[in-house]
């Protein structure tokens, strides 16, 4: 199956080369010549970026071996609830034991350490609090969407984005989409006018089971609070649910095309499969944005046979179609644009690692990628907040009521 929650396959990073990641990193990063003295907290200039990583697993392990290929940063520290994550991550990014965090807190000591920047590959419940002591500390931070699985979460990483721009450190959320020249060309073509008035959109996330392992493993020891952290994919205030945590995806796309917030949502959905914990499997919401415009989204997590991340905008002069594993094409009378988006799973994580080094080398700290971030996250839980209620939520009820999940961490180790 085919989806980019599940694709961090060894096969993925074997095909990985160093050429192609070469391609996707400027020569003057490669031989360490952009550097400008004090720009990097702690590490001397000429040198490579320190780093630590929160959350080894499989996603933590297989972006932190991207990083490594760079070249241009060193690991110096791990963090993860568990200690077999963190020591298998730790080995094979040769950071000592002593370096090894453990427990929830683990991220406070691995933020003691002397890092230049972190990594965030934890569940997304814990992304904001993660984020936020991170940027406290005067660390750069590099974070897995989603941002955050409710309101408050939003808002917290909004104010460690704008925190991060005052005090000079970057702050890059990884989309691969975003990084992307094709759906940049696309999303360029829409905002200049090519397709005329906006009047309608599409987005899709399909795809087949995707937390079944997680289902399997909750299964076994279903009290066990470790468990139920091991398996955060199916638990509703871990995850923020498939619309937050996977769907994502296509309604970042729908929110960077549109570039605008939707004012209501009416959503519908439910469960099909049986797994445990409180996820839903499939999401049906009206957005209604700006000018009228309405975005029809439809995403299933179940079944076998039909895989897709799309979005299509239809103008009164022409149409935008993006296809995360496809083609992205834009097709306007005064305007053509016809690509494949090749290998975006890794190819997307290769370009965000080399602008996130070059914006910290350089100083670069606008950060766009986190208001991006903010809005698309907060879209999706319009959308889930509409689709539980069965019926229709406006924005500015949602950001009014600011409903917090809060999972059960009892019986954790701090
Ligand atoms: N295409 C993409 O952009 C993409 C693909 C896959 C995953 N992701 C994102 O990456 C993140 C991690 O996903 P994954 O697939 O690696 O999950 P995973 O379960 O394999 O890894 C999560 C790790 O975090 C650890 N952890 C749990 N609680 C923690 C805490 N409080 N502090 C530190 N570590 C903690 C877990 O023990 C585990 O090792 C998620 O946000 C997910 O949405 C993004």
């Amino acid at each position: 199956m085919n989806t980019p929650e599940h694709n961090n396959s060894d096969s993925h990073s074997a095909s990985i080369t160093r050429r192609r990641f070469i391609a996707g990193t400027s020569a003057s990063v490669l031989g360490f010549t952009v550097l400008k003295p004090g720009l990097l907290r702690g590490a001397e200039a000429n040198s490579r970026i320190n780093i630590g990583l929160i959350g080894c697993g499989n996603r933590g392990k297989w972006v932190a071996d991207l990083f490594q290929k760079h070249g241009g940063y060193n690991f110096v520290a791990v963090a993860d609830y568990f200690q077999d994550h963190a020591d298998e991550a730790g080995e094979t990014l040769k950071v000592p034991a002593a370096n090894r965090y453990t427990g929830l807190s683990a991220y406070h000591r691995l933020l003691e350490q002397k890092l230049d920047a972190v990594v965030i590959e934890s569940p997304p419940y814990f992304h904001p609090e993660q984020a936020a002591a991170a940027i406290d500390a005067g660390k750069h931070v590099y974070l897995a969407k989603p941002i955050a699985v409710d309101v408050p979460g939003c808002e917290t990483i909004a104010r460690s984005g704008e925190k991060a721009t005052a005090n000079k450190l970057c702050f890059l959320v990884d989309f691969q989409t975003r990084a992307n020249k094709l759906y940049q060309q696309a999303v360029k073509a829409v905002h200049d006018g090519e397709l005329g008035k906006i009047v309608s959109a599409e987005a899709n996330y399909q795809c087949g089971d995707t937390w079944g392992h997680m289902d399997q493993l909750l299964r076994k020891d279903p009290k066990n609070p470790e468990v139920r952290l091991r398996a955060w994919g199916v638990d509703r205030a871990l995850s923020g649910d498939v619309i937050t945590e996977q769907n994502i995806h296509a309604l970042d796309v729908a929110c960077w095309m549109l570039d605008a917030a939707p004012i209501r949502a009416y959503g519908t959905g439910d469960r099909a499969r049986d797994y445990l914990g409180n996820c839903w499997d499939h999401f049906a919401v009206i957005f209604w944005y700006p000018n009228d415009v309405v975005l029809s989204f439809n995403s299933h997590q179940s079944g076998y046979g039909y895989d897709d991340i799309m979005c299509r905008l239809y103008g009164l002069k022409g149409t935008a179609d993006t296809h995360y594993f496809g083609n992205v094409m834009v097709k306007a009378t005064d305007f053509h644009l016809d690509g494949n988006v090749g290998a975006l799973y890794g190819d997307g994580v290769i370009t965000n690692i080399a602008t996130f080094y070059n914006s910290v080398t350089q100083g670069e700290c606008s950060n766009p990628t986190v208001p991006a971030s903010v809005r698309s996250n907060l879209t999706t839980i319009l959308g889930r907040t509409a689709a539980y209620k069965q019926g229709v939520v406006t924005w500015e009820e949602m950001m009014h009521k600011k409903e917090k999940l809060t999972p059960d961490l009892k019986g954790l180790k701090a």
